[in-house]
């Protein structure tokens, strides 16, 4: 059955629209408790939703409990170095048993609360009394820890809570090719940045798609990339975006045109001029340049608080440069990340009150009109299942 999201269906149609004529998401999916609810359960849980690097769960025996769509995941890596997702819920009577956000390291999984005790892989192994107690089987597998469904794609982690999301690949789809390239799942974590922006998450997503503001609040940036290059590309999985340019002579995004890096190996002369802006859906913003990988991986908080996880990856090769240092990049992007903070906060702050109206779209915000259909039709079919179709003949 459909459930459709709490918001005027009208409003709705008006983002679905033909480009020239669609508007602007209506204010509620800004601002309602009810909305963000109903995204949690409809296009959080039912998704792949990125939970962060592989690498941070590396040795078999570590765990790391977080919250997906409302929902509890612990994750696991076993002796067998498999990556296993279970619901952060105990078979007993339902104590978590990791708090949601912590790590660990050891052999077994074990409740907190009454210490019954689980293999890695999520096996029931046993609870004090219980192997004596009449009728209880220790081997019903009822007893062993439910599991989610989990994905590495290219050295992140990606849980399905719900169980019934996309095939994986075709949720990727013609994103894989973009990314592939660059090899991130032989990159390390040179720099990461956490972030709590007072504005709800779409605002987020929806100016990282756009650079028309970018004259007006970025003049770092704009010394490095033309804000109107680029173009858009047609997704056949679950993302939106599309690529920049780099102004002749600059080598990467950084606050001199400067690398401190090197050039990703496989990457053409004519790859190496661009910088990709691509969003999976819903959670994972993906940056390739030519000589790093930025993310910004999202979690909605509130309707108007949202926390930002900003990691910089790089090639292993940049350890060989004896002046490497990963704040060319992280400066240069945590500078641009607060001037974009600061705009997104403003736009929260204007679009809840009785001035807001839908807006159209100029034809540099093709992204976002994709990403507001996205979520408009989203919100009308109850969940995001399908590409959104594209509009080759408008550019970003
Ligand atoms: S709820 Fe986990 S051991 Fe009782
Ligand atoms: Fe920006």
């Amino acid at each position: 059955m459909t459930i459709v999201a709490p918001i005027d269906p009208a409003k709705l149609r008006a983002c679905t629209k033909p480009f020239y004529d669609a508007r602007t998401l209506p204010s509620e999916a800004y601002h309602s408790d009810e909305v963000l609810d109903w995204e949690r359960r409809n296009f959080f849980a039912t998704s792949w939703v990125c939970v962060g690097r592989a690498g941070d769960l590396a040795e078999p025996g570590s765990q790391r409990a977080a919250e997906v769509g409302g929902t509890g995941i612990l994750f696991i890596r076993g002796d067998d170095n498999e990556l296993r997702a279970f619901h952060n819920t105990c078979r007993h009577r339902g104590h978590e048993l990791l708090p949601c956000g912590a790590s660990t390291q050891r052999q077994t999984v074990q409740c907190p609360y009454h210490r019954w005790t689980y293999g890695l892989d999520g096996t029931f192994k046993g609870g004090p009394t219980m192997a004596v107690q009449p009728g209880f089987d220790k081997s019903d597998p009822d007893h062993s820890l439910r599991r989610a469904e989990v994905r590495e794609w290219h050295g992140w982690v990606f849980v399905n809570a719900s169980g019934d999301a996309l095939d994986f690949d075709d949720y990727v789809g013609n994103l894989e090719d973009l990314i592939a390239p660059y090899e991130p799942g032989r990159m390390f974590v040179g720099a990461s940045h956490s972030y709590e922006i007072a504005a709800n998450w779409k605002v987020i997503v929806e100016n990282y798609h756009e650079c028309y503001h970018c004259t007006e609040i970025h003049p770092e940036l704009c010394a490095v990339s033309s804000p109107t290059s680029g173009e858009g590309i047609q997704p056949s999985g679950l993302w939106v975006g599309g690529t920049m340019s780099l102004r002749n002579g600059v080598e990467t995004m950084s606050l001199d045109g400067k690398s401190a890096g090197v050039r990703i190996r496989g990457l053409d002369d004519d790859s190496a001029k661009d910088v990709g802006y691509y969003m999976l859906w819903p959670n994972l913003l993906l940056s390739p340049h030519p000589d790093y990988m930025m993310t910004h991986r999202i979690e909605p908080l509130a309707p108007s608080r949202t926390f930002v996880e900003c990691q910089w990856l790089f090639p292993p090769e940049s350890r060989q440069r004896r002046d490497f240092d990963p704040a060319f990049a992280a400066d240069f992007w945590d500078v641009t990340n607060r001037q974009d903070w600061n705009a997104c906060e403003s736009v929260q702050r204007g679009n809840g009150g009785p001035g807001y109206r839908q807006g159209p779209f100029s034809e540099q915000e093709v992204q976002v009109y994709e990403f507001a259909l996205m979520v408009a039709q989203g919100y009308l079919t109850g969940g995001v299942r399908e590409p959104v179709p594209h509009f080759s003949d408008v550019r970003r």
